[in-house]
């Protein structure tokens, strides 16, 4: 299996990729299948990036969703456009209206169609449980046991029946591949957090965990969490990371010099074989 960072927040010095805040992974299987796991935050980037790696978006067998932010599914129009009839894999709660505040302002930071233009375009696939995708490749199922930390930001609200409250995030999921190696986790936005998303994922499938690639929201991490994180992925086995999009500068180094060149940076065009 080959996976493929398409979009994130970052990009290598003088790559004609393009960035922008927000995350998209392909992964091809041998058989030539592929299977977008997010679309970032615009069709622009989306399709220059795909151009650039000479994947017509019409290729695309499935599309799998970490969560409903406008980050990982901003691209979803544009996609739409080229794409039609093929799965799409999330959790029923996808469509439920996400909202953000800054001082009392609100601001819709969900899916930028409704659900009956998606369903027109694509056939549905939605589970809290975990799915397979393709062989070897699985939704995570929602992460429900949060023992741990959540990835949270304080202004991701939705509303509730007495009126505002703090996103659930019960949609946040991250996909498993099972691979010759052990399994390998890409994570979306680990709003669920990356301690129990990492968790649920060994439980789940009682394999060791070999690599975790993407966003791992340690962006507000203080420095005794992140020593946390340490030990849990020493128990874990340490797996190698490939962190990207709202990991945070802070845990990166962190972690790097934890870990050493058991962790690497995931910018856009990083292509890792497993
Ligand atoms: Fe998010
Ligand atoms: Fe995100």
């Amino acid at each position: 299996m080959k996976v493929t960072c398409v979009i994130d927040n970052a990009v290598r010095d003088h790559s004609s990729f393009w960035g922008e805040h927000g995350l998209a992974f392909l992964i091809e299987m041998k058989s030539g299948v592929m299977l977008l796991f997010d679309t970032g935050q615009s069709g622009t980037v989306l399709l220059h990036n795909l151009d650039l790696m000479g994947i017509e978006p019409e290729a695309i067998s499935a599309l799998a969703l970490s969560h409903a932010h406008y980050d990982h599914t901003g691209g979803l129009p544009a996609l739409l456009d080229r794409v039609a009839g093929i799965p799409l894999y999330a959790h029923p709660d996808l469509f439920r209206g996400r909202f953000s505040r800054r001082e009392e302002s609100f601001k819709s930071v969900g899916l930028p169609l409704e659900r009956e233009a998606l369903e027109q375009r694509l056939v549905f696939q939605l589970s809290a449980e975990p799915t397979e995708i393709l062989p070897g490749v699985w939704t995570t199922g929602e992460i429900t046991d949060r023992a741990e930390p959540e990835g949270r930001s304080a202004h991701h609200l939705v509303r509730g029946v007495e009126g505002w409250e703090p996103d659930p995030y019960r949609d946040d999921m991250a996909l498993v591949l099972e691979t010759r190696r052990g399994l390998v986790v890409l994570c979306g936005c680990c709003h669920a957090g990356l301690l129990n998303t990492l968790a649920h994922v060994r439980r789940t499938f009682g394999v060791d965990i070999a690599a975790v690639l993407g966003g791992t929201h340690l962006l507000q991490a203080d420095e005794a969490h992140l020593q946390h994180v340490i030990a849990v992925l020493r128990e874990l086995g340490l797996p190698r990371l490939y962190l990207n999009h709202c990991t945070g500068q802070r845990a990166y180094l962190t972690l790097a010099q934890a870990f050493g060149e058991r962790v690497a940076s995931c910018p856009v065009g990083t292509t890792l074989e497993f």
